[in-house]
C-alpha cells in the first residue's frame, strides 16, 4: 500500500501527525504538502494527491484541511477519484466497505489526532465489500462520464 498526502495550512499539523502514523504502521507514503503553516490554497495540493491516486501511482491518498471541505471537493472533481471527509469511525469503516473510497479528508479545526489517528486506520486496513455495491459506484462512474462527455 502506498499513500499520497497532503494538506493546506489549515491542515499542516494534523497531516504531520498522520505522517507518523503511517511510519508506525510501515506504510509508504509520500507528502505532496505543503510544509508549513503559512497561508495557501487547498487546491493546489488535493490536485496532485487526487491525480497521483487516479493513476494508480498511489493507492490511496489523505487530505486534511481546516474542515475537510475544501478538500474533499477538490479531489472529487477528478475522475476515477471517490474522496469522503470523515469524522467518526463508523463512516470510516462504511465509505471503505460500501464506497471503496479511495481518498479520505479531515478537518483539522474539527477533529482531535486521537480520533484522526482512529479514522486512518480503520479507513485503511478495512475491504470494499463488493456485490451490491459495486453496482452503485458503476452508477457514479456512468455519472462522471456522462458529464466528462464520454458517454
Ligand atoms: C482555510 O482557512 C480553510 O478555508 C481551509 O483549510 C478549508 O477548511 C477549506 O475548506
Amino acid at each position: 500500500m502506498r499513500v499520497a498526502l497532503g494538506a493546506d495550512h489549515g491542515g499542516f499539523r494534523l497531516k504531520e501527525e498522520i505522517k507518523s502514523l503511517l511510519e508506525e504502521m510501515n506504510i509508504a507514503c509520500e507528502d505532496f504538502g505543503c510544509d508549513c503553516e503559512t497561508s495557501v490554497d487547498y487546491p493546489d495540493y488535493a490536485l496532485p494527491v487526487a491525480e497521483k491516486v487516479a493513476a494508480g501511482e498511489f493507492d490511496r491518498g489523505i487530505l486534511i484541511c481546516g474542515t475537510g471541505i475544501g478538500m474533499s471537493i477538490a479531489a472529487n472533481k477528478v475522475p476515477g477519484i471517490r474522496c469522503a471527509l470523515v469524522h467518526d469511525m463508523f463512516s470510516a469503516k462504511a465509505t471503505r466497505e460500501h464506497n471503496d473510497t479511495n481518498v479520505l479528508t479531515m478537518g483539522e479545526r474539527v477533529i482531535g489526532p486521537g480520533l484522526a489517528r482512529e479514522i486512518v486506520k480503520i479507513w485503511l486496513e478495512t475491504e470494499f465489500q463488493g456485490g451490491r455495491h459495486q453496482r452503485r459506484i458503476d452508477k457514479v462512474t456512468d455519472i462522471e462520464a456522462k458529464h466528462l462527455g464520454v458517454k
